[in-house]
């Protein structure tokens, strides 16, 4: 039944990547606003004060600005974010998004050992359609560096402690911010064990 789902929602997203977007983001004069956010992002946008941070910089400009807004509405609650983006209109957060999306990103490097990351590489590649888990290069890339026109993450050098709480929280259901592609990540990370998202975790930081 889950297979069925994930299939089901391939296809709708796989529509939503012929829609390319118009970002309207000024990366100058969100340069102008980023101060405060490199106290835990890092000045560079990749060097976060500890792996619970995400690297922004590389991160595609549209998957970041439907973030800030989810964050800004409270729909993705980040405590520790509150207050960060109070009183910023939207053209402050594409703005922010556009900044971000032009800094190089950083490629970390997997730290497990050959069979945890053979392991991870096939569920990457192939997935387990058996349960309903499809192959992740669909989406973000063979490379990891994600699809920019469609918005879908890149994950390619985030640190293994984000990626991890990430993948658990959208397999508890704790993190909805997929409604708008029918729940597709909550879906995949469903069919994950503890096992299997660390194994990913640890081999996307390093993916490239
Ligand atoms: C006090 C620390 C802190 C500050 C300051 C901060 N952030 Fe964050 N931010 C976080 C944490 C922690 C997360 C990840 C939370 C989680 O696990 O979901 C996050 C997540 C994000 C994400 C989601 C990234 C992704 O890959 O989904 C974006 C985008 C973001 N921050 C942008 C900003 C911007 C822009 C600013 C400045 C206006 C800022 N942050 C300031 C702590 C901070
Ligand atoms: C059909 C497309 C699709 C497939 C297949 C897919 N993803 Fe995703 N993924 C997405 C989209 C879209 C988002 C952003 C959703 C949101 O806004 O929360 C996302 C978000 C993520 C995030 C959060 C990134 C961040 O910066 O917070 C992680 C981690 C992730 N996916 C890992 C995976 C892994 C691992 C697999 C394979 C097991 C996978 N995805 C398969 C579309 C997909």
């Amino acid at each position: 039944m889950l297979r069925t789902r994930v299939l089901m929602l391939i296809a709708v997203i796989t529509a939503f990547g012929t829609t390319v977007a118009h970002a309207g983001g000024d990366a100058e004069a969100g340069k102008g606003q980023a101060a405060p956010c490199g106290a835990c992002h890092g000045q560079d946008g990749a060097t976060g004060l500890d792996g619970t941070y995400p690297n922004l910089a590389g991160q595609n400009e549209k998957y970041l600005l439907r973030q800030l807004e989810m964050i800004q509405s409270g729909a993705r609650n980040i405590p520790l974010m509150a207050g960060q983006l109070n009183g910023k209109s939207e053209q402050d957060l594409a703005d922010l998004a556009a900044y971000y999306a032009s800094l190089p990103g950083k490629i970390g490097q997997a730290q497990g050992d050959d069979e945890k990351i053979a392991m991870a590489r096939h569920l990457y590649r192939s997935g387990d359609i058996d349960r309903g888990v499809p192959a992740c290069t669909a989406c973000h890339a063979p490379s990891g560096a994600g699809n920019a026109p469609a918005g879908f993450p890149a994950l390619t050098g985030q640190p293994a402690q984000y990626t991890v709480a990430q993948l658990t929280a959208y397999r508890e259901s704790q993190r909805a911010t997929d409604e708008d592609y029918g729940g597709m990540m909550r879906a995949i990370a469903h069919g994950l064990t503890d096992t299997e998202i660390a194994a990913l975790a640890d081999y996307l930081q390093g993916l490239h």
